[in-house]
């Protein structure tokens, strides 16, 4: 492992550092709790080259590297990871996975928008009855000859309203398991496409996850991505690299949780001194900063793996597993840090710890991610 960030790596961090900073802190709070999806700061992402920022520039992409990409993830999670999950879900699961597996017809339709910031997109595989258990796909994509006729649910989609693209996985043969599945590119205006409630969430509440409903959606053939059969494929595929994203959001939060306890640490006075003297804040500020150090080397490792061609998926899986069990652990601990203080929005942590608890859930639960891990050691 070497990391000697390069200029433009530096560059993009901080450039993350400061958007987040000046564009997303003034306004997280009140994001947060009348749960308002960034419009605005979604749209200046676009404009600052951040919604595609890992595709090629020929495709309206920043074309950037992955560790570009786990830098500013950090940044944006610092502060919201509302706005960060937004900035993942693009990336990794809808613009890598069109450059990576789509058409040149598709590239052009579809990823330029996507990728230059005009438009939202969103990745469709969980369903009421298959989250972790992501072969047992209910919704069906009929061959009907020039199309697919898509019927079916889709759960707790990220961007599931603000987004216009959607790239959603169902069954075409239930015979043949995971191999009867395809990868469709649905429009927002294509007739039969329903978007469902609005999730009231415990967490990245500035979100917008929603169900979707699919009813005799017709589906042209050439908006499948991949053979046919290949949809278990390209989303597994997709998702493998998609947690790293959500691994660096996850190293995000921990680490703001730190630098809002340092902070908070060194003004707050208790029997007569800084509570920062105190050996009891002291050693949970160290054990804070060296698990998220290693949770750091972890994201950059399967960033670097990516960006080299080398096989990476048990590296992000470990990054996800590592980093989203240390964002929580430690968001709890920052909150303990702020005593009171702690228990109020004014003070960010609480926002922190509870958006810390998805990331150990989606894009594979923390038990999902230690199937991948221990079917790579085994195999
Ligand atoms: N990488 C590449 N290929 C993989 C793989 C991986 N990590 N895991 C499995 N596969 C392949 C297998 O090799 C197998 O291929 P072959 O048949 O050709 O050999 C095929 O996929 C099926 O594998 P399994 O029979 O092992 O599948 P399984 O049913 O036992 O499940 C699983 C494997 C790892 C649990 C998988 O279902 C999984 O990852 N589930 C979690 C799904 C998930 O992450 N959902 C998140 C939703 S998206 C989201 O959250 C986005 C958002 O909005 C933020």
């Amino acid at each position: 492992m070497n990391f000697h960030f390069t200029e433009e790596q530096l560059a993009v961090r901080d450039a993350a550092r400061d958007f987040a900073r000046k564009e997303l802190l003034p306004s997280v709070i009140e994001r947060d709790t009348k749960e308002q999806f960034p419009v605005e700061q979604i749209k200046a992402l676009g404009r600052l080259g951040f919604m595609g920022m890992i595709v090629d520039s020929k495709y309206g992409g920043s074309g950037l590297d992955m560790v570009s990409y786990v830098l500013a993830m950090e940044e944006f999670s610092k502060i919201d990871a509302s706005t960060s999950v937004c900035v993942s879900v693009n990336n990794s699961l809808v613009c890598w996975g069109l450059e990576r597996y789509g058409t040149e017809e598709q590239k052009q339709k579809y990823l330029i928008p996507l990728a230059n910031g005009q438009k939202l997109g969103a990745f469709c595989l969980s369903e009421p009855e298959a989250g972790s258990d992501a072969t047992s796909q209910k919704t069906t994509a009929e061959d009907k000859g020039d199309y697919y006729l898509l019927n079916g649910t889709k759960n707790w989609i990220t961007n599931g309203n603000s987004a216009s693209t959607y790239l959603v996985m169902a069954q075409t043969d239930p015979k043949k398991g995971h191999k009867g599945i395809n990868a469709l590119i649905v429009e927002r205006e294509m007739e039969g496409l329903t978007v469902g409630k609005k999730e009231e969430k415990l967490g990245i509440r500035g979100s917008d996850t929603h169900s979707l409903m699919f009813q005799d959606v017709k589906v042209p053939k050439k908006n499948r991505i991949g053979e046919d059969g290949f949809g278990f494929k390209f989303a597994i595929n997709t998702l493998n690299g998609g947690r790293i994203g959500i691994a660096a959001q996850a190293l995000g939060i921990a680490s703001g949780a730190l630098e809002f306890s340092l902070k908070y640490a060194q003004e707050r006075k208790a029997f007569g001194v800084e509570i920062a003297k105190h050996q009891a804040i002291q050693f949970k500020l160290a054990d804070m900063a060296t698990e998220i150090e290693a949770a750091r080397l972890l994201c950059l490792n399967a960033a670097q793996k990516k960006d080299k061609g080398e096989e990476f998926s048990k590296e992000s899986a470990m990054a996800k597993l590592f980093a989203s069990e240390v964002a929580m652990k430690h968001t709890v601990e920052a909150v303990q840090i702020h005593g009171g203080y702690g228990y109020v929005k004014e003070f960010h942590v609480e926002r922190l710890m509870r958006d810390a608890k998805i990331t150990q859930i989606y894009e594979g639960t923390s038990e999902v991610q230690k199937i991948v891990i221990s079917r790579a050691l085994l195999k």
